[in-house]
């Protein structure tokens, strides 16, 4: 029998100012996402952007409904928004923070599986890994070269 480990790597940063600078403004990006979030009834609040190949950036944060399984993730909306107006555009980096406004949450949050798959799906649409950066209200801040890492066995259209 064989054994297959499945290794990843998470850069951890103390703060933002160990990031670089194009890379803090995209943090700060999503970070006023949060303002914008649309989450009444979690009171779980998702800002992202995205950073173009261009250096542009797409916003999105997390649009909730009362029927509950319509609510669209925060980094979704942000990669949807972008591949909406910039489809030529490669999607090289996305940064996600949360902030939950019923307690303090002190690590960052990773995106859930579907949102996996989805940037699974943009990085092999565009041939591009997307590097992620995650952050919770005071926690310190992940950065995945891939979604890969922590979408392991990844699903994508070369099975179909
Ligand atoms: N949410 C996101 O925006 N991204 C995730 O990856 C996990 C969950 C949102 C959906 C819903 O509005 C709220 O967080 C609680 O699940």
């Amino acid at each position: 029998m064989d054994i297959i480990k499945i290794k990843a790597s998470i850069r951890v940063h103390k703060d933002e100012h160990s990031l670089d600078a194009k890379d803090k403004e995209l943090l700060d990006y999503a970070i006023k996402q949060l303002d914008f979030a649309y989450a009444p009834y979690s009171l779980f609040r998702v800002g992202a952007a995205v950073r173009m190949e261009d250096d542009s950036m797409y916003p999105g944060c997390n649009q909730e409904n009362a029927s509950y399984p319509l609510c669209m993730c925060g980094e979704r909306v942000a990669l949807y928004n972008a591949a909406a107006q910039a489809p030529h555009l490669k999607p090289v980096t996305l940064a996600i923070v949360i902030r939950n406004e019923k307690k303090p949450i002190t690590t960052p949050v990773s995106p859930c599986g579907a949102c996996r798959q989805v940037i699974a799906e943009f990085e092999q649409r565009y041939k591009q890994d997307i590097r992620i950066f995650l952050k919770s209200d005071a926690s310190e801040i992940y950065e995945l070269r891939t979604v890969k890492d922590i979408l392991p066995l990844t699903f994508d259209s070369s099975f179909l």
